[in-house]
């Protein structure tokens, strides 16, 4: 069992750095691919054996060190009982946004182990085949929100803004329920297996700072503690776009932080060197010729040295259309340079 990925997030001294991008197992794989033609996005996320072999692919393929379950942040809003598509070209669809009292009162908490028992299944059956770390997800309360009251995705985030500042109680409403779902999904990822947890905020990144503590961070934070009570698998939490958030998501209580590309990992330690942290290759620079690309990495893990603990990572997603040849090359420097 390689366990370095979970020595960095706890902050414990490494042989070497430890490697994996988020987004890992997806479209840009030819293998992925090959799967995905023959079935929907949403169905392959039902399916057990498919679901497995599509997380083991980056593994088997880039020496990875840490697994990211297959599957996708919206499947427990799924759950809470609301139609759920994903269209080609336009990714996921709500056709019943949220906008009313009536709305979230519809939506229900799911026992994570009987409406998303697929999810645990693909878990379990991970956890026999892997030789590294499994880390499961979930989206923060604030991003998943975002998608159920634009319907989608968005790129202003009118309705989502709107509700917070126009029905502040009907917007608390509607996160306390998202939070008490993801509380318990999270916890049932721990209890079926999965060795590390994190949280994707993709959309913090959309609010004021003072929006973000009041209307996002507290419902990170109770997460965050009701998994404390009954596990002790890291946690991850990852804000896109936080830079200027950073001073109030580390008090998220997580042992990791996650950054995107925009801040210097330098002063991301000055500011939250207490935790480990994960990140920020640009995703675009793995379109780089391989010395440009090297030699950003060796600046990187130069500049990340001074951390608690480093984990590798992208600042955000793998993009589609990255060649795998150059993943391969990074995951190669990372390690090489950190001298595994
Ligand atoms: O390898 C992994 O990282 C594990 C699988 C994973 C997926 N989605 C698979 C996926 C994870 C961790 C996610 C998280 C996710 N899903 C996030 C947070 C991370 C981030 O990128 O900010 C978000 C915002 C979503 C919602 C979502 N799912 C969108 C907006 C889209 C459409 C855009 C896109 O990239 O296609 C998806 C679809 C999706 N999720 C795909 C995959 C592999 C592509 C589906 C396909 O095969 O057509």
């Amino acid at each position: 069992m390689n366990d370095t990925f979970l020595k960095a997030c706890r902050g414990e001294k490494t042989d070497y750095t430890p490697v994996w991008f988020m987004r890992q197992a997806g479209r840009y794989l030819p293998e992925y691919q090959a799967i995905r033609g023959k079935t929907t996005f949403l169905e392959l996320c039902k399916n057990p054996e498919l679901a497995v072999e599509v997380t083991l692919q980056p593994i088997d393929i880039f020496d990875m060190d840490a697994a990211i379950l297959f599957s996708d942040i919206l499947i427990p809003m799924e759950a809470m009982n609301l139609r759920l598509e994903f269209h080609e070209g336009r990714g996921p669809v709500f056709p019943d946004p949220i906008r009313c009292q009536k709305d979230v009162d519809e939506l229900i908490i799911p026992d994570p182990d009987v409406t998303m028992d697929f999810v645990m299944e693909t878990i379990r059956l991970l956890r026999r085949e892997l030789k590294v770390p499994l880390i499961g997800f979930s989206g923060a309360p604030f991003t998943l929100a975002t998608y159920l009251i634009e319907g989608g995705s968005s790129k202003v985030f009118l309705e989502t803004k709107r509700m917070m500042f126009e029905a502040p109680e009907l917007y608390h409403a509607l996160m306390e329920k998202i939070t008490e779902c993801t509380s318990l999904y999270l916890q049932a990822q721990a209890r079926a297996g999965a060795q590390a947890l994190q949280i994707f905020d993709s959309w913090a990144g959309v609010l004021a700072p003072g929006d973000y503590q009041r209307f996002a961070l507290p419902y990170v934070q109770s997460i965050i503690k009701d998994l404390r009570k009954v596990t002790d698998v890291p946690l991850i939490y990852f804000a896109n776009n936080g830079a200027t958030l950073l001073d109030y998501s580390k008090t998220a209580g997580a042992d990791v932080l996650g950054l995107d590309w925009r801040i210097n990992i330098k002063d991301a330690i000055k500011q939250a060197g207490n935790h480990a942290l994960q990140g920020n290759l640009d995703p675009i620079a793995l379109f780089s010729p391989k010395k440009v690309l090297e030699a950003r990495i060796k600046r990187l893990l130069d500049d990340a040295a001074g951390a608690k603990g480093h984990i590798f990572n992208l600042g955000h997603g793998i993009v589609p259309q990255t060649p795998p040849d150059q993943a391969k090359i990074a995951v190669d420097a990372v390690h090489r340079f950190s001298g595994k």
